[in-house]
């Protein structure tokens, strides 16, 4: 990842690290991620059989919510 206008993190920064930023609103995390990850031409989603929604989402069987793997 390499965003030269990004303000500084952490490499060891955890999911509620970034949440700090990216709760809501214009930097909401879930559609920063989803259009960083799909874009036309290089679409993370299929240019990899490995990467899919549940590289970051896990669905509770119980509930049926469809949560974030790391979030806690
Ligand atoms: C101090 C506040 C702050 C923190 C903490 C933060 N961000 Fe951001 N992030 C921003 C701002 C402001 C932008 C919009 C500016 C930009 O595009 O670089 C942004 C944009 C982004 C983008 C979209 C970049 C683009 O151009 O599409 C991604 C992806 C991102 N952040 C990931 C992360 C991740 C992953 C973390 C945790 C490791 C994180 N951010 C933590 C403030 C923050
Ligand atoms: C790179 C990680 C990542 C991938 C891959 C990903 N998501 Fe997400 N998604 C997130 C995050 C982070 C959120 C925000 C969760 C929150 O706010 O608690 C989110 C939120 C959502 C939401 C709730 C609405 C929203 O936009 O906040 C839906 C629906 C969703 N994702 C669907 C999908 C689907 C369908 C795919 C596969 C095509 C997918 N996601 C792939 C990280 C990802």
């Amino acid at each position: 990842m390499n965003y030269p206008n990004h303000p500084p993190v952490n490499a060891d920064s955890l999911y509620e690290d970034c949440l700090r930023c990216h709760k809501t609103g214009k930097l909401a995390f879930g559609p920063i991620l989803h259009k960083g990850h799909y874009k036309e031409g290089d679409n993370h989603f299929t240019s990899n059989p490995d990467n899919n929604c549940q590289s970051c989402h896990q669905i509770d069987l119980t509930t049926g919510v469809f949560g974030v793997v790391y979030a806690k």
